[in-house]
């Protein structure tokens, strides 16, 4: 297997005034699993369709194990980079069988008819398809097809794999099962993977890193875990997950929100604060309880409130809740055994170390 190191840098793409892509800057190890996560016309197929070669750059360079092949100046065509794409709207042969369409890339390539067969029947097995080789695509669910589409791709053996929201014509069921299926044959071919998806779920599932992106620039580059628990900046927090905002006011050693309080030397970050400070709190590292909570083994954040609303999914309870002398209204998540009732007091506690600092 040929898997490639990719290097974007400084990469831009303007449309008359519009930076779609602005100054992207990500180094792909070989065998390595990104993920562009961000919302709509953030660019992401932007970037990718540039990655492939479809557009040209207006700024930047794009490396493949340290060859240029685009930049402003030069763009080597599409089907001279070694890469497979698979398109949003996945588009297999509907006039082929499975075994024809996965054998399809390989009839441009020079190789016995026998070798490519054993290519192909050895694919169809890895995606699961092997009892289905004869049939068409019309004969196949929408997962099926799917799996057409990445054996198709897969079986040239690409440097570079490059996907466009690949899982967004399948319903919920499917798309979940389908996004550990892209994480595990990636695990068996390590091939080096760029992949598109406004999903964060999606994102978090398959890739080693996630690059979140947007208006055009790369907002943090870092592992599903590291996005999740130390976002970098408010777009990403409020992007990947639900969190709650406290924004406040630094003054004489507490910092003041709106219509409550906290020691500043509660928290870890206390030494970099200024005057302005905006903390990120995750709905689920929120403690709800009657009575305040006992003594800790460290000091803990805790402000009285009222619940003022309250919703039930099955595998949490979600309640939002007004701090005393507050306008605010913070989301909280508790176990689905954790039920009080809309007028309830409470204190909600929470562990400085999980309140993440914004700059
Ligand atoms: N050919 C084009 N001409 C002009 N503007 C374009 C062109 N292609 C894309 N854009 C603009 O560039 C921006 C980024 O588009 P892009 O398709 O990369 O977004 P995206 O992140 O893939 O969004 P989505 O999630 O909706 O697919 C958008 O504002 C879009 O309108
Ligand atoms: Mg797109």
């Amino acid at each position: 297997m040929t898997t490639s190191r990719l290097a974007l840098r400084g990469l831009g793409r303007r449309f008359g005034s519009i930076a779609a892509v602005d100054n992207v800057n990500i180094e792909l190890a070989a065998g390595e699993f990104l993920s562009l996560l961000g919302p709509s016309g953030c660019g992401k197929t932007t970037t990718l369709r540039m990655i492939a070669g479809f557009i040209k750059p207006t700024e930047g360079t794009i490396e493949m194990n340290g060859e240029v092949l685009s930049s402003p100046a030069t763009s080597r065509p599409p089907e001279r980079r070694n890469m497979s794409m698979i398109f949003q709207s996945y588009a297999i042969w509907p006039h082929m069988t499975v075994e024809q369409n996965v054998a399809f890339g390989l009839s441009l390539r020079k190789m016995t008819s026998a070798t490519a067969r054993e290519k192909v029947a050895r694919m169809l097995d890895i995606v699961k398809l092997g009892h289905l080789a004869g049939r068409y695509p019309a004969e196949l669910s929408g997962g099926q097809q799917q799996r057409v589409a990445l054996a198709r791709a897969m079986v040239i053996e690409p440097g570079v794999l490059l996907l466009d929201e690949p899982l967004s014509n399948l319903d919920a069921g499917l798309r979940e099962e389908m996004r550990f299926e892209i994480r595990r044959l990636h695990d068996e071919f390590k091939i080096t993977t760029v992949y598109v998806t406004h999903d964060q779920a999606e994102a978090m599932v398959t890739s080693d890193r996630v690059a979140v992106m947007n208006q055009g620039r790369v907002e943090q580059l870092d592992t599903p875990h590291a996005i999740y628990n130390k976002p970098t900046t408010r777009f990403v927090a409020g992007f990947i997950g639900r969190t709650n905002f406290f924004e406040g006011q630094v003054a004489n050693g507490v910092i003041r929100f709106d219509g409550f309080e906290a020691p500043i030397s509660l928290f870890p970050f206390a030494a970099d604060v200024k005057d302005r400070v905006t903390l990120s709190v995750r709905p689920q590292n929120i403690q709800l309880s009657k009575t305040p909570p006992g003594s800790s083994d460290r000091p803990l954040w805790t402000l009285g409130g009222t619940i003022v609303h309250r919703a039930y999914l099955g595998e949490y309870w979600d309640y939002l809740v007004t701090p005393d002398g507050s306008g605010l209204q913070i989301r909280v998540s508790t176990s689905p055994a954790v039920t009080f009732e809309a007028g309830d007091r409470v204190f909600m506690t929470i562990d400085p170390a999980l309140a993440v600092h914004l700059p």
